[in-house]
């Protein structure tokens, strides 16, 4: 499979403003390196709780807000690499948000948003238009939609608007921030089936955020599961969700503590209270204070990502003894 994307030791630094703790300007790193991979046709879900840095690190991806530190390449362009730009992106990376009502400028016409990443690529008038309609029409929205206004749409048709603006450049990743997770149900379903249908049929790249562990492993080739900025485990959907290696995943899907992932829907995010700050992140492994394993060494020590089985990492100082004694635990409540 062709590589589209390779990050290598990504970080995304913010300034604070003077507050209660610091003096003038301090900068925090608050996505901490970042390193994964992606072949055209493949999907990398992210799973984490809410404030774990999900949205700054597609943002950095996509340049809207660009990275710090690390190192970038698309399509076999370095397009970032020591804290520069080194590349267009050329619209090849495409984002799509989870709210299409504040994505979509309410004074335009549907065919002018679809048209919107077109402009740098200056194409004439008329292959815009051509590519314009053929972008509505893969995501299923006929040629009357095009002169519609956002606010004459369903909140379904205005996510395949969305979509339609993403793909309508020919992009090869599309970053995908809980894509469906304001839509009711039925229609998550219909759009989930879309961006599935549309993968196959453009060979895209997925790098797909969400909160439902359904939707991920319906989705997901690949699953990360991010924490504090970082990433804490990393491995094929099946193995994260039937083996996890990282206490984190344990507790995320420890609501549903059956083998089966099909038994588990959403992320628990409430067994464990708050998370912590990604600003102000405890020292060590960041999950040492909601740990139930915790141990001296990890209050001092972070923990590194570790390979323990094919392409499965975790950062974890114990992620094998508590992966077993996890497992153990399942096989007696199971017998
Ligand atoms: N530019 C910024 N300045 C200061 N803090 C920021 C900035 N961008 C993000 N943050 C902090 O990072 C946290 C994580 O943001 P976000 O990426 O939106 O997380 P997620 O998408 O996982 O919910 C935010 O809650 C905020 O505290
Ligand atoms: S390193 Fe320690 S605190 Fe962190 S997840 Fe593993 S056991 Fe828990
Ligand atoms: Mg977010």
């Amino acid at each position: 499979m062709a590589r589209v994307l390779s990050v290598e030791d990504l970080s995304m630094e913010v300034e604070l403003k003077r507050g209660s703790e610091f003096k003038g300007s301090k900068k925090v790193k608050i996505v901490k390196n970042v390193s994964f991979s992606l072949s055209r046709g493949e999907t990398l879900g992210i799973v984490g709780e809410s404030g774990s840095g999900k949205t700054t690190l597609l943002k950095a991806l996509a340049m809207i807000s660009p990275p710090s530190e690390g190192r970038i390449v698309l399509d076999g362009d370095v397009v970032f690499d020591k804290g520069k730009r080194t590349a267009s992106l050329k619209s090849k990376v495409q984002m799509i948000f989870q709210d299409p009502d504040s994505s979509l400028n309410p004074t335009m016409k549907v065919k002018d948003i679809v048209a919107e990443p077109l402009r740098p690529l200056k194409y004439e008038k008329a292959v815009v238009a051509e590519k314009v309609s053929t972008a509505l029409d893969d995501v299923g929205l006929s040629g009357k939609f095009a002169e519609n206004y956002p606010s004459q749409l369903s909140g379904g048709q205005k996510q395949r608007v969305s979509i339609a603006r993403a793909i309508a450049p020919s992009p090869a990743l599309l970053l995908l921030d809980e894509p469906t997770s304001a839509l009711d149900a039925a229609v998550q379903a219909q759009v989930l089936n879309l961006l599935k249908d549309l993968q196959r049929k453009l060979n895209l790249a997925y790098i797909l955020v969400t909160h439902n562990i359904f939707v991920a492993r319906y989705l997901s080739d690949r699953l990360g599961v991010f924490y504090t900025g970082e990433v804490k485990e990393l491995g094929p959907t099946e193995s994260v969700l039937v083996d996890p290696l990282h206490p984190y995943t344990w507790t995320l899907l420890s609501a549903f503590p059956v083998p089966d992932p099909d038994r588990r829907s959403l992320l628990n995010t409430e067994v464990i209270g708050e998370a912590p700050s990604i600003i102000t992140p405890p020292s060590g492994c960041t999950f040492h204070p909601r740990c139930l394993y915790v141990k001296e060494k990890c209050e001092s020590e972070k923990p590194e990502l570790k390979e323990y089985s094919a392409n499965h990492t975790a950062a974890c100082h114990f992620a094998l003894e508590i992966q077993n004694s996890r497992k153990q635990q399942q096989q007696r409540a199971a017998m």
